[in-house]
């Protein structure tokens, strides 16, 4: 399996997920946060944390008493959400709110275990991360020594068994040209018992594993292909895994098939979530 790069993101990438995840993760982490009950008080971490929106959604939910880390490995993202949380800072000031115990660093999943203490956090979330965490097993390993004797790790992810937003690309690639370039393509996507086997494996316990149908209209194909950029952050169109000759058609057969989806009416989809909640045990 190729890797996802991490150097190819952009300002204008950042900037375009900081608009466009509202209409798409934003809205998925919010399902997964409704799973984990009243939030107040507690310590979080939000692992691959993006441009902060849903980090700093746990911010207010925490309030006063509790606190929230983020980490991501894109630096312009960091500081675009550190931005972000600033002005929302100032903004409470000026209208005698407390302010957000929040903030956001450079890190990835498989480094976070050397930035925190072991125990400190109530509760560690990934929100359309782990698949693009290369190591998972030494992502999920580190996590347990992050979480305090009860804490809880949610994850939510397209399910790999079903149609998600990357499906028409990996169709493409899945075609004869491309696929003994591109075993499995550069998202680790999960399935429901390939996630329950490595959480078992890492001692996390989970109960359900829930398939959560999840759908949204992109407005046009422009917009989808904002959409695949800023959340792959640059990888979308990336085929440097496919020898030189095959990139170039790869890459037009992909926008095709995105194109292909713009009938001039919206490009509605349906795409099936996994979400699960899972404890130290
Ligand atoms: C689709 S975004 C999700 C961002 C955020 N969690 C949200 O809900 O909006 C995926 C994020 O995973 C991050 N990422 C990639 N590799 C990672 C890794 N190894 N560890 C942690 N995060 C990673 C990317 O940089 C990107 O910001």
């Amino acid at each position: 399996m190729a890797n996802a790069r991490l150097d190819l993101d952009t300002d204008q990438l950042a900037q375009n997920y900081e608009e466009i995840n509202k209409i798409y993760q934003f809205q998925s982490g919010k399902m997964l946060v409704d799973k984990l009950g009243d939030l107040t008080g507690l310590r979080i971490l939000d692992l691959g944390c993006g441009t902060g929106t849903l980090t700093i959604h746990f911010a207010k939910l925490v309030g006063p008493t509790g606190s929230v880390s983020g980490t991501e490995p894109l630096a312009k993202r960091v500081a675009l959400g550190n931005e972000t949380i600033a002005a929302e800072n100032k903004k409470r000031k000026d209208e005698s709110k407390h302010e957000l115990h929040v903030s956001l660093a450079v890190g990835t999943a498989e480094n976070a275990v050397g930035m925190f203490p072991a125990g400190s956090f109530d509760i560690i979330c990934m929100n359309s991360v782990f698949h693009w965490v290369q190591d998972q097993a030494a992502a999920l390993a580190g996590i347990r020594k992050l979480l305090n004797e009860s804490g809880r790790l949610a994850i939510c992810g397209s399910s790999k068994e079903h149609y998600h937003p990357q499906s028409e690309k990996n169709r493409v690639l899945a075609g004869e040209r491309y696929r003994e370039h591109v075993p499995g393509g550069i998202a680790r996507l999960s399935t429901r018992s390939t996630l329950h086997s490595l959480l078992q494996d890492a001692n996390l316990l989970s109960r359900t594993i829930d398939l959560v149908p999840y759908e949204v209209t992109f407005p046009n194909y422009d917009k989808l292909m904002e959409f695949e950029m800023a959340s792959t952050f640059g990888n979308f169109l990336d085929f440097r895994f496919l020898p030189e000759n095959l990139r170039k058609p790869a890459e037009l057969e992909v926008i095709e098939a995105y194109r292909a989806l713009d009938k001039g009416a919206g490009i509605p989809m349906t795409v099936t979530l996994l979400m699960t909640i899972a404890k130290k045990f």
